[in-house]
């Protein structure tokens, strides 16, 4: 592994800046220490910040002693899940129900360890321009720090993220062009009928027996309609109707997620869903109301810039450690929002197992949005030295 040295000595450091965050986890728009922290390194490395995109986004950016050149977006998400942690070492979480269950604490650790590089070796042509942003959780972080003028501020010919990966080993990178995460969209179906005693439901319109129709009815959307090569989940994940067992309700409501690859597989997905729901609800004298919501789309990866991450990943760690082809998971990443503003790509970088927590971890797996995860420090030289590497390679082309 060609890790930086430089970066390997300052690891101790930027190790103490991860548990401190992870001890401090706060959730999305609300990362006002954790941007704080992040500004005032940037700042203490000589480095230009902006901050408020996003709310508390922060942007640092340094500009090459070279003269004019590209510029490249290096992402990290710094926002925590509201989950209460149960491992007990020394850096837990010390809010109640909020934990850096998804290592963003760790992605801001690789991005400020490659800054503060950075900030020491200007001899280069161009812009780099590290990127912190809210939200990742659900709330569109990306999407704000977009609409609030991200690109326009601090324009980008291409922009990079890099999440954590449980299961994938350490010193592993996993990417894929095209699709790499999911689009994640939600619904809510709302059955009305006619309630009336439980004894005589020829009284009635049953909205329960008509939702029970429906659940394995939109399955056929999944296994009759789309095409079987086009991938996609319909997981229905909610079912609430009744208050007591001897009356028919008036109304009965059924709610999952739909993740797709594509937008004309989610667009054939959500008019049959329209389509069902309203014609498996008439067929018992019911009525059926839907209720769409399209979150984030999918993040898909951009050719070029993928195999040229690829490359520099292998320089780093060898050529057997970098899957090219990984399969994509159908989990979702707000960066999508970026990749649809520019060119770029997304890659997963090895957690490893769990065996890398400390005493005293909780019992369960160190799996991402788990009380028992932490992310792995071992990683955070390696981070660093992708990021800088990355950046040096694509602004020296
Ligand atoms: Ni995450």
């Amino acid at each position: 592994m060609k890790l930086l040295p430089e970066i390997l000595q300052s690891a101790a450091v930027i190790q103490a800046i991860r548990r401190d965050i992870h001890a401090h986890p706060e959730l999305s728009f609300e990362e006002k220490r954790t941007s704080d922290v992040v500004a005032e390194k940037l700042q203490a490395w000589g480095i230009a910040v902006h901050r408020g995109l996003g709310k508390t986004g922060v942007v640092g950016t340094i500009e090459g002693t070279q003269g004019k050149g590209q510029s490249i977006g290096l992402r990290a998400d710094m926002d925590a899940l509201p989950l209460q942690e149960h491992n007990r070492f020394d850096h837990a979480s010390t809010h109640d129900g909020k934990m850096h269950a998804c290592g963003h604490d760790g992605h801001v650790a690789m991005l400020l360890g490659a800054a503060e590089y950075l900030s020491k070796h200007r001899d280069f042509k161009g812009t780099v321009h590290f990127i912190f942003q809210p939200a990742e959780e659900g709330g569109g972080g990306a999407r704000e720090m977009i609409k609030d003028g991200l690109f326009d501020l601090f324009p980008c010919d291409a922009v990079f993220g890099m999440h954590n990966w449980p299961g994938l080993a350490v010193g592993e990178f996993g990417v894929t062009p095209g699709p790499m995460m999911a689009s994640s969209n939600e619904f809510v179906i709302t059955i009305t009928g006619k309630g009336g005693h439980a004894a005589l439901p020829h009284n009635s319109a049953d909205p329960v027996f008509a939702a029970g129709q429906m659940l394995s009815a939109l399955q056929g959307i999944i296994t009759r309609n789309k095409r079987p090569i086009d991938a996609a989940v319909l997981s229905i994940t909610q079912f609430h109707a009744g208050d007591a067992s001897n009356i028919i309700p008036d109304s009965a409501w059924i709610g999952g997620t739909v993740r797709t690859f594509t937008h004309e597989v989610l667009d054939l997905i959500e008019s049959r869903l329209h389509q069902i729901a309203a014609s498996v609800a008439g067929a018992f004298d019911c009525k059926a109301e839907v209720e769409f919501l399209r979150n984030y789309p999918p993040t898909i990866n951009h050719e070029k810039e993928t195999a040229f991450a690829v490359e520099v990943m292998k320089d780093l760690v060898g050529e057997h450690r970098v899957n090219p082809r990984i399969d994509p998971t159908m989990g979702a990443e707000d960066f999508a929002y970026m990749l649809q503003a520019k060119p770029g790509c997304y890659v997963f970088i090895g957690n490893g197992d769990g065996d890398h927590r400390s005493q005293g971890h909780g019992l369960g797996p160190c799996q991402l949005h788990n009380p028992c995860y932490d992310f792995n420090d071992e990683l955070l030289p390696l981070g660093s030295s992708y990021w800088v590497q990355l950046a040096m390679r694509y602004l020296s082309r």
